[in-house]
Order: structure tokens, then sequence, then C-alpha cells
């Protein structure tokens, strides 16, 4: 089967409004000039700047999203963000469950998976982030830690359109250490197995499955050629917009 890949960028908590305006113009700009180039292309800015980044996109074929959002539609949570007002904002996407939102802010599997639900409501497409850490890696516990993760973590009504998968290792985000491509493909065969049996065959064969954790211009076509690969989640060098792009171009045509 094949899947259209997504490169995603998670900008995290990055950009003011003049950088954020820059980079989202200079990512428009490319995107432009090769609209059928055969992948999907997001950004996913710090709330504040959505705006200014969702009109410098606007119409160029690049998707805007969030990196979390609440499970309620709107009411009494202070600081927090409701599925409805991304959408309103224009996002058509919206992370959930990054390993730094569930150790900064204790998100739980169930947690995500209430996230989940509540964006799907809104016809959001979900990008569900799972990982080891450096230790349960050590101790030969990764594929079960990433399998409970997507049990907890995605909703029932997961389907091929509605959820992206996102391997993350936590040990390789931001370290420049990247897991091998033998160890990724692995962990991505056994999330969509797994995938397979909680959402049957159609949707798992169908979800895509991106890699992030330090992904560069110099390793992403080794990574985005794996078979269970289908895109990538990348934090540092989406802020560059060369880089991005480069990685983009490192997609292999489906
Ligand atoms: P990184 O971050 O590319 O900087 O490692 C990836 C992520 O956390 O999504």
């Amino acid at each position: 089967m094949s899947r259209r890949p997504l490169i995603a960028g998670n900008w995290k908590m990055n950009g003011l409004r003049a950088e954020a305006q820059e980079l989202a113009t200079e990512i428009a700009t490319l995107r432009k000039a090769q609209p059928d180039g055969a992948f999907d292309l997001l950004v996913c800015p710090p709330y504040i700047v959505m705006e200014t980044v969702g009109n410098a996109v606007d119409g160029a074929g690049v998707f805007l999203g969030a990196q979390t959002c609440h499970t309620a539609e709107k009411g009494a949570h202070t600081g927090d963000i409701s599925p409805v007002m991304l959408k309103d904002a224009g996002c058509s996407h919206v992370i959930l469950g990054h390993s730094e939102r569930r150790s900064d802010h204790g998100e739980s599997d169930a947690d995500v998976q209430a996230q989940a639900i509540a964006a799907h409501a809104q016809d959001l497409i979900t990008i569900i982030c799972v990982g080891e850490t450096e230790s349960e890696r050590e101790s030969g516990k990764a594929l079960d830690v990433v399998g409970e993760q997507i049990i907890g973590s995605v909703p029932a009504g997961a389907t091929a359109e509605n959820t992206v998968i996102a391997y993350e290792p936590v040990w390789a985000i931001g370290t420049g250490k990247v897991a091998t491509p033998d160890d990724v493909q692995k962990v991505h065969a056994a999330i969509r197995e797994t995938l397979g049996d909680k959402l049957g065959q159609d949707a798992a064969q169908g979800m895509r499955i991106l890699y992030g954790g330090s992904m560069k211009p110099g390793n992403a076509q080794e990574l985005l050629a794996l078979a269970d690969v289908d895109g990538g989640l990348i934090g540092g060098a989406a802020l560059k917009s060369e880089d991005f792009w480069a990685i983009a171009q490192s997609c292999p045509s489906i």
C-alpha cells in the first residue's frame, strides 16, 4: 500500500512573531514552487503565532497544526486551548502525547486518548506520539513500552484518515542521536502490527507512521526509505526552511 509521506515541523516553544512569519513565508514560497511534490507538508507553531503562520501559509499547500489540545470544547480551563478553537484558527492537525507533554505536564496514555477523541470530533487529524526512554531501550523494553502506549493512546475510532502515529525515541529527541535504520524499521513494523490488532488491517496498512528524533537532511533519506516509515516529525531542523525543505525532498517518490 502506498502511503503519502507527511513531513511535519514541530516548532515547540520557538518563534517570535517576526521569526515565525519569516520561516512560514519561506516554507510557503518553497512549497508554491513545487506544488506537486509527493508529500504533505505541515507546520505546528506555538498557539500565539498560529494566526501569523496561518496567514503566511494560506493557499500555499502547507497544512497548519497545533502541538496539543484540551479535551473540552470550551469552559473553565485556564491556559488551555480547545480543538474547536484550533479548527476555528485554521488548523487541520494536532500533535498529541509528545514526550515533552508527557514529561512536562504528566500527560498519560488515557489523557492522550481523550484528547484524540475530542480532536477527531472536530475533524482534526491527530499525530499521536509514542517512544521509549533510554533506560527502557537499554533494558530491552522498547517494543513493549511503545506497544502499550499505542494501545492506551490510540482511540478505537482512529482511522488511516484521522490519525497519524509518530515514533519518537525519547533519547533521540534534540540530542543528535538517531536510532539505527534497523531499529526504526523494527519498531515501526511492530507499531503497525499492534495497530492491526487494535483497529483492523485496513486502518493499520493505511495509517502513516512518522519517525521523529534528530531527523536532519543528512539522515532523512535513509530513514524515509524504510518500508514502514511514512514521513518525519521534525523539531530542530524544522526551524530552518532549507533544512525542512531538504528533508521533504528526501521523501521517496510514491
Ligand atoms: P528533534 O525533535 O528533531 O529536535 O529531535 C523532534 C520532536 O521532538 O518532535
